[in-house]
């Protein structure tokens, strides 16, 4: 009887150690067959025809031996881990300018220069999930209500806007243009920024962090994303929210452009000093406010 049930045990042991054997086996290939391994097998391929053995043979030596592994900068002064330079290797080297992604060099090797990269990573100005290893996780392309994705080119600017003040300066032509539209087209008459004096509309200063969950997306017919929420929006504000008093304005289509980007550009995130341009007057946002506001209360 006793030995029925010892065999039985034994048998269950052997069988469920045989199915942690194969998972184990499956996780290894799937491990093995992960799409940034790849991407850095073909960056190492690339990388040796463009060094010569000859020339350079430690170099080249050191490159045949490159093991596949994780590139991250973490960023602490963001909360962020950015992973985003495991695919896009080449991204700060000048030899693969005519390399096709994710390998190619910055298209703005001198923006990059003056952001270092280990300093400020790159999802400050691109968004995206840093800490993700796949193209789909990393969010290149919207996924419908996705916090934070990829921001895309034509809106690029308004991410200078989270630091820079001022946008002619620094060549944030589209960013000027956002904000002189909202001056000429009187929308503080209705909407709060910062100390702004409107109050018959949502206040706009953290427009940029507002949770995509908080929209309604009902009436949007693109992406599902707070960036194509804002310019439908534009285009016709009582179609994306029925019965709104804000009417829509005579535009072309750069000029939605360019308010989309500067609306995508305000927010209430504060940084530690040091990611401020030290020429620019604001040097955290909350402090200028909350200055803003005792002189409101001071005779
Ligand atoms: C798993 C590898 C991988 C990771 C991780 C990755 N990328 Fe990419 N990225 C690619 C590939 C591949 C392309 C080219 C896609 C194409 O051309 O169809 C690309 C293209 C891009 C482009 C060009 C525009 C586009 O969408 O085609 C930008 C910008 C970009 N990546 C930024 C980032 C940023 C920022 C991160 C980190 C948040 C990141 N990538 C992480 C693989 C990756
Ligand atoms: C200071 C802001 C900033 C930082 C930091 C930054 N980028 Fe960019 N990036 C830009 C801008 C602006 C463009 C668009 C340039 C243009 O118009 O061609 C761009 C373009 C790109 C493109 C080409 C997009 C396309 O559609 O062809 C890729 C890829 C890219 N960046 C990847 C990265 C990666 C990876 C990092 C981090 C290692 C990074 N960037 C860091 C601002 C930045
Ligand atoms: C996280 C904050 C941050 C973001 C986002 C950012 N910058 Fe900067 N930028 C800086 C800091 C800090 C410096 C260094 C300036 C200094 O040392 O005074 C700088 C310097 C520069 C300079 C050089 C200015 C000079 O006088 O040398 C240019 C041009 C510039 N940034 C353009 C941009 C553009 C364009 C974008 C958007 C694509 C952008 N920056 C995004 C913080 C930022
Ligand atoms: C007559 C008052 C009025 C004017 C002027 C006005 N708006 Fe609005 N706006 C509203 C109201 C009310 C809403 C909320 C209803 C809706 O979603 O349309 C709104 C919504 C918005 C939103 C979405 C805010 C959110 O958090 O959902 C943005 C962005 C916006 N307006 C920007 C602008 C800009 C830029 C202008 C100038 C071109 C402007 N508005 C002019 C009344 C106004």
């Amino acid at each position: 009887m006793e030995r029925a049930v010892l065999r039985k045990l034994t048998s269950l042991c052997i069988i469920s150690g045989l199915v942690c054997l194969i998972l184990l086996g499956i996780t290894a290939i799937r491990d093995g067959k992960r799409e940034w391994k790849d991407y850095q097998q073909e960056y190492r391929r690339l990388l040796l025809g463009k060094i010569s053995r000859d020339i350079n043979p430690v170099l080249y030596e050191r490159v045949s031996g490159m093991k596949p592994e994780i590139k991250q900068i973490v960023v602490n002064e963001f909360g962020a881990v950015d992973r985003c330079p495991t695919c896009h290797l080449g991204i700060e080297d000048t030899l693969f300018t005519t390399a096709k992604q994710p390998h190619t060099t910055h298209p703005d090797p001198e923006l990059l220069a003056k952001h270092p990269v280990e300093k400020f990573g790159c999802t400050i100005c691109h968004g995206g999930q840093g800490a993700a290893t796949t193209y789909d996780g990393a969010s290149h392309q919207t996924i419908a209500h996705w916090p934070d994705p990829m921001v895309e080119k034509r809106f690029m600017q308004s991410r200078c806007g989270y630091c820079h003040k001022d946008y002619e300066a620094i060549g944030a032509d589209d960013l000027a243009l956002g904000q002189k539209l909202f001056e000429d087209l009187y929308c503080a008459g209705c909407h709060k920024v910062d100390a702004g004096d409107g109050s018959m509309a949502p206040e706009l200063s953290a427009f940029a962090d507002k949770d995509t969950g908080h929209f309604d997306f009902t009436h949007i017919d693109g992406d599902r994303s707070r960036q194509n929420w804002a310019l439908e929006h534009f285009l016709s504000p009582s179609r994306v929210t029925p019965g709104s008093v804000m009417r829509s304005y005579a535009m072309n289509g750069h000029q939605v452009e360019a308010l989309t980007t500067y609306v995508l550009s305000l927010t209430e995130r504060v940084f530690v000093r040091s990611y401020y341009p030290k020429e620019d007057l604001v040097v955290a946002k909350k402090d200028i406010i909350i200055q803003e506001r005792e002189k409101d209360f001071s005779p």
